[in-house]
């Protein structure tokens, strides 16, 4: 198995990429696998910027290719206040009180329609960069459902299955999500030939 250097903390994205990327021969190593404890500063303004950014800090650190991942959930009622802020929208920003706000800030509004992105950087210590986009289109529902997931998963319908991210399983989730989605992308680079990890 190949391993593969993950710029990421958050337990759920390493179990979703650790999934969806050993089939195809790798091992994902996660910042506390080895041992980084500095917060990087996601100071960017798109998808692309926060995820560039850790991708390049932690390649050019450990002279390694490095993967990463910046995703949020875009409400298209409220286009200023999650996107690439989705992990701060509350003051405590837990998932719990993120997804409270939500159900709040939506009370009374009827178009609830909103979706995921998932936009991998992945970084060569060269300076070479390669970037893959995945989305998953649904609404935010009117009270939470389900226990897997994490983040804004018991709040997001998604289109046409009718059922919460946070009622899938793993797998499940990994097949439709906007991480899936990217992580499709890429394998299909991988499998094409067309990059190398
Ligand atoms: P970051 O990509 O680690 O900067 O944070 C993205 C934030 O967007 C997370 O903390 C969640 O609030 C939300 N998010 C991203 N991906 C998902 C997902 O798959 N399910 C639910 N929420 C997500």
């Amino acid at each position: 198995m190949k391993e593969i250097l993950l710029a990421t903390k958050n337990p759920h994205k390493l179990l979703e990429f650790s999934q969806a990327l050993k089939p195809f021969g790798y091992h994902c190593v996660s910042l506390e696998d080895i041992g980084f404890t500095d917060e990087i500063i996601e100071d960017g303004t798109t998808f692309f910027d926060n995820a560039y950014i850790k991708a390049k800090t932690i390649a050019l650190k450990y002279n390694k290719i490095t993967l990463a991942d910046d995703s949020g959930l875009v409400v298209i009622a409220l286009p200023e206040e999650l996107g690439v802020k989705s992990k701060r929208f509350s003051k405590s920003a837990t998932d719990s009180d993120n997804n409270t706000l939500l159900l709040k800030r939506l009370k009374d509004v009827s178009d609830r329609s909103a979706y995921f992105v998932s936009q991998i950087v992945i970084y060569y210590p060269d300076g070479k960069f390669y970037t893959y986009q995945g989305r998953v289109y649904g609404h935010i529902a009117e009270e939470i459902k389900g226990i897997n997931g994490f983040g804004y998963d018991p709040l997001f319908e998604i289109e046409d299955l009718n059922r919460r991210m946070a009622e899938l399983s793993r797998e499940e989730k990994n097949m439709v999500s906007h991480r899936g989605n990217a992580i499709r992308k890429l394998v299909k680079d991988l499998k094409n030939e067309v990059i190398t990890l």
